[in-house]
């Protein structure tokens, strides 16, 4: 096909979805077996892009590759540090317009999964809450806690407002269709007590009474109050079941890949892996799945958490910190959608049953009225290929970890480990590069510490300070001096030991430099 062609069509299509999103109002509800949009039984894949981890320009490029790539829908936190870095103090400005980052989901014919928090953890600074309300007094965050309850009501009311003057909900007519409350609350809901169980009860409580007409989620919460549906979140999901059986089976973090530290190893999940813990997920029941990430980026600014995350979060996702596409991991997966959508109709109204099969599982999926089928095929031995002979299905060869989708049972349509996609190599040209990078104007500033210190400069105490308190988060850096006199000659081989982590130890005797650690 050529260029233009292409292009005739790629405008058509878009034309038609845009006249599809506007004015029309998006119902959805949900069973066990289907997310149900406007009386329609779906399955849906998501992707996470965090608005601010790009700029605004790359946008639309992002979410027409994510539109292109298979997904239905795109997933982001909500960053409450950057919204009201000072209280009171609200900045949508930028990067930081989410709302203009959904309306560019919708006009691309994409959903939205809002993922409130207010704690996003996200390996960004201080997980998403602002230093502000770490030093409100009496503040205990993530708990039953009035002072922290109320900020937090306040902030998420006003962002859950904001969307609705700006008509961005399903039911009316925009591209929200699924939102977050909390996130990740039960790893460490434990050490809260009981104050951690009322509060959760509190956050499905604020949750509804906001009235918001899409379904709630909390995740890797395996008390979630009704109606808030508990969630997997992991690299495997398939075992998961939502602690109500009507409910969802839903994996709301598919880990394609990892993060990076400072002089840590740049991970890897190879796309064969990734999508066969999707197309496990689908065999085992699994009717959402979103990618964390689908486009990782950049930690701009201070906004990289700790300890050591690096500025790339490119994270090994779908499309690399650039936005271009990682092959072939977005490739497969998009083949991978298709081939989900493509049975769909049968997943999502049938009834299955699961046997072992030779060397491996066979799900078939009916529906009972038509006789339709769908198989899915895995194969989790990690060496041991396998040859099925499903009889009058025919024969299937079936490598070794991996899941094959059969339309009508006897077809297949895609298997996890056989790829077909191009791959892409980098390839680094010193010339062009070098000729480039002399184009480029760098500039650098030093931050201003004087004024850090609470206003207060340099001074002299008894103790190490609590730093967020004393910064105001405006700096990472606080440097300690301290010396000591030793005048003891039986102290001549002095060991100095220092208990602390994160910082970066300079150690002088008699005014010279004797040594540097990174701690
Ligand atoms: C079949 O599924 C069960 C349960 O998920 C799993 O333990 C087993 O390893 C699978 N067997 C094969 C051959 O894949
Ligand atoms: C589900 O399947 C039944 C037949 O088993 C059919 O009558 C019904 O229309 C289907 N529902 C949807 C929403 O497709
Ligand atoms: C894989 O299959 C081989 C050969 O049948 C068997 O020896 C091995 O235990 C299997 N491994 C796993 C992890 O199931
Ligand atoms: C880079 O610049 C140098 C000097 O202008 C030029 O000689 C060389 O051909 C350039 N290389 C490339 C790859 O453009
Ligand atoms: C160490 O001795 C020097 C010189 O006598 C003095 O100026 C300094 O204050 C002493 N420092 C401490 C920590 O005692
Ligand atoms: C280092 O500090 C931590 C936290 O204050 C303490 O629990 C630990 O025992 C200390 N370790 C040593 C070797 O002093």
């Amino acid at each position: 096909m050529t260029g233009s062609l292409m292009e005739v069509l790629l405008v058509i299509c878009l034309a038609l979805l845009c006249s599809s999103a506007s004015g029309v109002t998006t119902q959805v509800s949900y069973d066990s077996n289907a997310f149900i949009i406007n009386g329609e039984r779906r399955v849906l894949f998501s992707g996470a892009i965090h608005y601010p981890r790009s700029t605004t320009g790359m946008w639309p490029d992002l979410i027409r590759k994510a539109k292109e790539g298979g997904l239905d829908m795109i997933e982001t936190y909500i960053f409450w540090d950057r919204h009201e870095p000072k209280r009171g103090e609200f900045d949508f400005s930028g990067n930081l317009d989410f709302i203009k980052f959904f309306k560019t989901a919708q006009e691309a014919g994409l959903y939205v999964y809002m993922r409130i928090g207010p704690y996003a953890c996200a390996e960004w600074n201080y997980g998403g809450f602002p230093v502000w309300l770490h030093n409100l007094p009496g503040i205990k965050l993530r708990t039953d806690n009035e002072v922290y309850k109320n900020e937090m009501q306040k902030f998420v009311t006003k962002i859950v407002n904001m969307c609705k003057e700006a008509k961005l909900f399903g039911p009316q007519g925009g591209p929200i269709i699924l939102a977050q409350i909390e996130n990740e609350y039960g790893n460490v809901m434990g050490a809260y007590g009981e104050a951690g169980k009322s509060y959760i009860k509190w956050c499905a409580e604020l949750a509804v009474s906001l009235n918001v007409g899409v379904p709630w989620v909390m995740c890797k919460q395996a008390d979630a109050p009704e109606p808030m549906i508990n969630t997997c979140n992991g690299f495997y999901c398939n075992s998961f079941k939502p602690n109500n059986p009507k409910n969802p089976k839903m994996l709301t973090e598919n880990w394609v890949g990892w993060f990076v530290r400072w002089g840590g190893r740049k991970p890897h999940r190879p796309a064969e892996d990734l999508a066969l813990s999707v197309a496990l997920f689908f065999q085992s029941g699994g009717i959402f799945m979103n990618y964390y990430m689908y486009h990782g980026g950049t930690n701009f600014g201070r906004i990289a958490g700790g300890p050591y995350i690096t500025t790339s979060y490119e994270f090994d996702a779908p499309l690399d910190e650039y936005g271009n596409r990682n092959q072939p991991k977005w490739g497969h997966l998009k083949q991978l959608h298709a081939a989900v959508k493509s049975v769909e109709k049968i997943l999502t109204n049938s009834t299955s049953t699961t046997k072992e099969f030779g060397n491996a599982n066979l799900t078939m999926y009916t529906n009972a009225a038509t006789g339709e089928r769908v198989c899915f095929l895995s194969n989790l031995n990690t060496t041991q290929d396998a040859h099925i002979d499903l009889q009058k299905d025919g024969k299937h060869f079936v490598p070794a970890w991996s899941v094959s989708i059969l339309e009508a049972c006897n077809k297949e349509i895609y298997n996890t480990a056989k790829i077909s996609t191009q791959e892409t190599v980098m390839v680094k040209k010193p010339d062009g590069a070098e000729n480039q990078s002399a184009k480029l104007s760098w500039q650098w500033t030093a931050e201003p510490l004087e004024d850090r210190l609470d206003g207060r400069g340099d001074f002299t105490g008894p103790k190490l300070l609590e730093q967020t308190a004393t910064t105001l988060d405006a700096s990472d850096y606080l440097w300690y001096m301290t010396s000591v006199n030793i005048t003891d000659k039986a102290r001549t081989n002095a060991i100095l030991r220092v208990n602390t982590t994160g910082h970066v130890l300079h150690a002088y005797v008699n005014g010279k430099l004797v040594g540097t650690l990174l701690l």
